[in-house]
């Protein structure tokens, strides 16, 4: 089958930049489908940390073509910053990224909306990464957006700017104080677009389905995870696109049976940034290990991540809704050390023991019920084969398998390109 997806099935945060880079070479093109700047995909190779956003992560391989889809939002100011990074390594991207006409453009107001939006929640924020992710999407569905196409338009200014006055009218319904200086942040968002007018604009629901036509292979690369999907996640704590198989269909005009493999990237635990319900949560010093061995702080706004034991119920509901047919375990690594290893295989729920994600787990509904494994203290950093892994992992890994039905194809035991046992 011509397209396949990769996937975080967690609340983001999985490792999926890494894997794509890894899997890049038996890719023609690798194709983003939802999501925006909130993102942050971290790739370490050559000794350099390389942080994406927008851009996908086949941009560091001399073959694959990049397209940024139509479900993606587009913030031509942290785009412009992306580029620059890519500049100082000498990456050529003119002619191997690729734009869709039908991707929106992120705003400066739609970031003051967000910053308004959030602010106004007070204690019910949802911790947003405020670079005007859900305004952007909102004015999408309502019909209000501007997208990529219409920068080849003369009139684009003219519906900036109408646009704009509208956000800044909604601005003074929020009831808070916001800062800014509107002139500054549009010769910001004009330099971002002259640079973005750089690029190639193309129909890229046209192009990526001629690619099949013509035999090319494509690799679908969603951003944030399953239970930060707008309709299947932890809603409201959630963003704002369709972060499952079923969005890289609208979000690259791909229709579902070219899709090939699914594959479904978690970490051996859990983490989560922003606010929300997260069952396996741990206050504790394992927690506190988990965040520094696992250096789990945001890629895009630095916050440090809440970390957890995994959790099987939330993996398989992520695998069902998905389909995955193939698992990747990332940081392996980071659970070297401790003695006991607990996985959730399902939660007390109003007196009952249930094996299903309910439709709202905060902490007052919804009590973890663990299964202990034996840990290992073998550092697994430069292990190159499964057959080295310890026993213990071993045992944990089969574990999993049998709970999600589906095999495990690569452990990630660091976070270099090297450091990747594939099965
Ligand atoms: P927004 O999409 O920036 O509005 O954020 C909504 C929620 O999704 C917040 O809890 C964010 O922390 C979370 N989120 C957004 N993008 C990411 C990501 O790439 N990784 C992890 N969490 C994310």
């Amino acid at each position: 089958m011509a397209v396949d997806l990769l996937l975080g099935l967690q609340w983001g945060d999985e490792g999926k930049g890494k894997i794509v880079d890894v899997l890049t070479k038996n890719y023609d093109i690798i194709a983003r489908f939802q999501g925006g700047p909130n993102a942050g995909h971290t790739l370490i190779f050559d000794g350099y940390k390389h942080v994406l956003h927008t851009i996908p992560s086949g941009i560091f391989h001399k073959t694959a073509l990049n397209v940024v889809g139509n479900g993606v939002v587009i913030d031509p100011v942290i785009f412009k910053k992306e580029l620059e990074n890519l500049d100082k390594h000498a990456i050529d991207y003119t002619s191997k990224l690729l734009i869709s006409r039908k991707a929106h453009l992120i705003l400066p107001t739609h970031r003051l909306l967000d910053a308004a939006s959030e602010t106004s929640k007070g204690k019910a924020k949802i911790g947003s990464t405020l670079k005007g992710i859900g305004p952007t999407y909102m004015d999408k569905t309502g019909r209000n957006g501007m997208r990529v196409g219409d920068l080849e338009l003369d009139n684009w200014k003219e519906k900036y700017d109408s646009l704009t006055e509208k956000h800044l009218k909604m601005l003074n319904f929020f009831e808070v104080d916001i800062q800014f200086d509107l002139k500054e942040l549009e010769a910001e968002f004009i330099k971002g677009i002259d640079k973005l007018k750089t690029l190639q604009f193309i129909d890229s629901e046209e192009f990526l389905n001629s690619a099949i036509k013509e035999g090319k292979t494509i690799l679908a690369e969603g951003a944030q995870g399953s239970l930060l999907d707008i309709d299947f996640g932890t809603y409201p704590f959630v963003t704002s696109s369709n972060t499952t198989a079923a969005g890289a269909c609208t979000g690259l005009g791909i229709a579902p049976n070219r899709i090939g493999e699914v594959f479904g990237i978690f970490k051996a635990y859990t983490t989560r940034v922003g606010s929300g319900p997260f069952p396996t949560e741990l206050f504790d010093k394992n927690g506190e290990t988990m965040a520094s061995v696992g250096h789990e702080f945001g890629a895009t706004t630095g916050r440090p991540r809440r970390c957890g034991w995994l959790d099987l119920v939330a993996l398989k509901y992520a695998v069902q809704v998905n389909g995955v047919t193939q698992l990747m375990m990332m940081k392996g690594d980071v659970l070297s050390g401790f003695e006991t290893l607990k996985v959730c295989t399902a939660y007390h729920y109003k007196g009952k023991e249930i094996k299903h994600l309910p439709y709202n787990i905060e902490p007052e509904n919804v009590t973890p019920v663990y299964t202990e494994f034996k840990g290992w203290e073998a550092d697994l950093t430069s292990m190159t084969d499964k057959q080295e892994l310890p026993q213990n992992l071993k045992d944990y890994i089969t574990f999993i398998e049998q709970e999600t039905e589906v095999p495990i194809k690569i452990v990630s035991v660091g976070p270099d390109r090297k450091q990747t046992i594939m099965q």
